[in-house]
């Protein structure tokens, strides 16, 4: 579904909130479920575009899901094919998940390149590349990525970079492998963690996840199981800076906040106040924000997923602000829509110059991804009059009814489908 936002700016946010599954955990576990023989269980999953895609991609490969009161049931008894077309990667960079799970399974995967997005080339090669070391024969013919293995042999892997995506695509290749596999400078994510705690309940033998080097011992099938999927850090984030921002008071009722920490310590630093209740996060803006500096980095740093929203709260903090993004090269897609609406933002390659502002002013303003899309969302909630959010497809694929929920806390948002 495609439509846009139209924000009525000057409200307060106050009250409680829920959010959902997290959607980068939910990903990469549909993926895995790929591994089992038997039907699986997850439960929390969101209603999101991107799961709506993972879906599609699980069916095409033979798999039966339902999803239901958001329980999904995946049996992968029978998988047929281990080709996934471009029109399926094409939607969802995270399909290229299935490659480790399809090897492991079938001994052969043939993904279709995911190809780039507007925030970066999003390249694959340290996914190969220890992919290559488990055993796997590589090619990539005619925008395709063939990899085969008769049987992957476990390997000891550096990563040159903590990427999250490489990190699950060889867990989910070394966990049917023979022998044992060490990754080392693996992501560190809440997620990653999620996925090895769905692995071990599936038969697995993974540790380390969360601490830099996982260490997997192949087992030789895997079954079905029941998971959880944790809360959405990234969606706790941003109904936190929602309400710091509207100098609102709002509660997030189910969130873990260690994996928000870095946020938390931010938020904190812009005079926020953040209170802290075992799973409830309160979180009350001031009546004038201070400007601070962020530098995303790998977890546990300040994540790259929350840096758009967080650029919207320093347009209107006192003072100068410094944001530099060192995850994506090409993440401040959203600076030039907040110009839009009166933001003074200089850009220097992955720097942002933020100068805040007394206010910002409704404008038509374009989503070009998910969280540069949210950014906008936020921007027109502080701004004077009328924000048009236009292509909110984007932000549907990350964000169940973020309208629904905004306008519960006081927002007045009204979407239209188009
Ligand atoms: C995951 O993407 C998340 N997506 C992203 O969230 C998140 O921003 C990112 O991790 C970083 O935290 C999912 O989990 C589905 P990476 P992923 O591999 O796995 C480079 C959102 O908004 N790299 O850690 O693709 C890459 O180009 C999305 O929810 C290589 O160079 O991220 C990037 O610059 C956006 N070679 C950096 O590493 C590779 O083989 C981080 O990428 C792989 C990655």
């Amino acid at each position: 579904m495609n439509g846009k936002y139209i924000v009525m700016g000057g409200n307060r946010l106050v009250g409680k909130i829920s959010v959902g599954g997290a959607k980068n955990s939910v990903l990469p576990i549909m993926a895995a479920a790929l591994l089992a023989e038997g039907k699986t269980t997850i439960e929390n999953v969101p209603y999101l575009s991107d799961v709506e895609v993972m879906k599609e991609v699980l069916r095409h490969a033979g798999a039966v899901v339902e999803h239901k009161h958001r329980r999904l049931e995946v049996e992968a008894d029978k998988i047929q094919t281990s080709e996934i077309p471009e029109t399926l990667t094409r939607k969802l960079r995270a399909s290229n998940l299935v490659m480790g799970a399809l090897l492991a399974r079938m001994g052969k995967a043939n993904v279709a390149y995911p190809g780039g997005c507007s925030i970066g080339s999003r390249p694959l090669d340290l996914h190969l590349k220890g992919l290559q070391l488990l055993g796997a024969e590589i090619k990539e013919k005619g925008g395709f990525i063939q990899v085969r293995a008769s049987q992957l042999v476990g390997a000891d892997i550096h990563l040159d970079f903590p990427s999250v995506g490489a990190t699950e695509n060889l867990m989910l290749a070394a966990v049917l492998a023979k022998g044992t596999t060490v990754i080392r400078n693996a992501a560190k994510e809440p997620e990653i963690v999620d996925l090895q705690n769905f692995l071990n309940a599936m038969g697995a033998h993974v540790r380390g996840a969360g601490v830099g080097t996982i260490v997997v011992k192949g087992v030789k099938s895997l079954r079905g199981t029941k998971h959880e999927v944790i809360p959405d850090r990234i969606e706790v984030a941003t109904y936190m800076i929602a309400s710091a921002i509207t100098q609102g008071d709002v509660s997030i009722t189910n969130a873990i906040p260690e994996h928000v920490e870095p946020v938390i310590a931010k938020l904190r630093e812009t005079g926020a106040e953040v209170i802290v209740e075992r799973d409830t996060i309160r979180v009350c803006g001031p009546s004038s924000l201070k400007s601070v500096n962020i530098k995303t980095l790998p977890y546990p740093g300040f994540p790259t997923d929350v840096q758009p929203q967080m650029m919207t709260l320093l347009t209107i903090s006192q003072g100068a602000s410094m944001v530099t993004e060192t995850i994506f090269e090409n993440r401040f897609k959203h600076a030039a829509e907040l110009r839009r609406m009166g933001a003074d933002i200089t850009l220097e390659g992955r720097v942002a110059l933020i100068k805040g502002v007394p206010r910002l002013s409704g404008a038509f303003v374009e989503a070009t991804d998910l969280r540069a899309g949210v950014a906008l969302v936020l921007a027109g909630l502080v701004a004077e009059g009328i924000t048009v959010v236009e292509n909110i497809s984007h932000i549907l694929r990350g964000y169940e009814c973020i309208d629904r929920k905004l306008n519960q806390l006081g927002a007045k948002i009204v979407c239209v489908e188009t």
